[in-house]
């Protein structure tokens, strides 16, 4: 039985002062929930500090929205793997797709991220997703199964296991557009598929896939209760303290 996994992801939001008012405010909402449900939040790195200290306690893990895949060195403005598990990170977010649309980044450079990710300890979240034009021409399950195969190559089946997937419809990002449940099932049956031909129908199992994209409270359990969606990465929704509570009783 996959444990229920939904992650906010903060994206550019909420500086320390306003990401510790927005933890405060989560905290009490979600007590309890934890116990049979993981629950992390994605700040921006610097609001990481302040927010693990907010955090200390609450059964809320930490995550970061994306790191550099070196360890150390001469790489200005980046992050490295090591730096965000010193500033409490338990969680990673990769290959988000507005840093696949906006920031160059490749199926190639996610995989490299990822096993800096897994080689620091971190639990990564790899995104994927189809644009509208690639569901309008029949491309979904090429893309979506691209990038899964691109994103994870090379990983060990006990690698993979280590592993959350996000599938995101890059057209339901932000936009008040969710994919129906059946939509969403249909292409987390594929991935499954795809990760169970990749590293064995065990490992595949186990492995959560989080659906995002214009996740709200009210669509939330339908989207969790189906048989292949393991919970939601959060965005928007993920800004307002009830708005994410709810989103994680629905995932109950
Ligand atoms: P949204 O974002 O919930 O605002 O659509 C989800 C995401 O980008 O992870």
């Amino acid at each position: 039985m996959r444990r229920k996994f939904v992650a906010g992801n903060w994206k550019m939001n909420k500086a320390a002062d306003a990401a510790v008012a927005l933890i405060e405010a989560i905290k009490p909402l979600v007590a309890g929930l934890t116990a049979d449900r993981d629950v992390v939040v994605c700040p921006p790195f610097t609001s990481l500090s302040a927010a693990r200290t907010a955090l200390a306690g609450s059964g809320i893990g930490l995550g970061a929205q994306n790191l550099h895949w070196e360890p150390a060195g001469a790489y200005t403005g980046e992050i490295s793997a090591d730096m965000l598990l010193t500033s409490g990170c338990t969680h990673v977010i990769l290959g988000h797709s507005e840093r696949r649309q906006y920031f160059g980044e490749t199926d190639e450079t996610v995989n490299r991220k990822l096993n800096a990710a897994l080689k620091a300890g971190l639990a990564p979240i790899v995104c994927v997703g189809e644009t509208r034009q690639e569901r309008e021409a029949g491309r979904i399950e090429a893309v979506v199964l691209g990038q899964i195969s691109g994103s994870l190559q090379g990983l060990s089946p006990a690698q993979a296991a280590l592993v959350t997937v996000a599938y995101e419809p890059v057209w339901a990002i932000g936009t008040g557009l969710t994919a129906t449940a059946a939509q969403a099932e249909e292409v987390h049956a594929l991935i499954r598929g795809r990760l169970a031909a990749l590293f064995g129908a065990e490992v595949a199992s186990a492995m959560r896939i989080q659906y995002g994209g214009s996740v709200k409270a009210d669509n939330a359990a339908e989207l969790f209760g189906q048989a292949n969606i393991d919970g939601g990465l959060i965005g928007g929704a993920a800004l307002d303290a009830a708005s994410f509570a709810a989103i994680v009783k629905a995932a109950g």
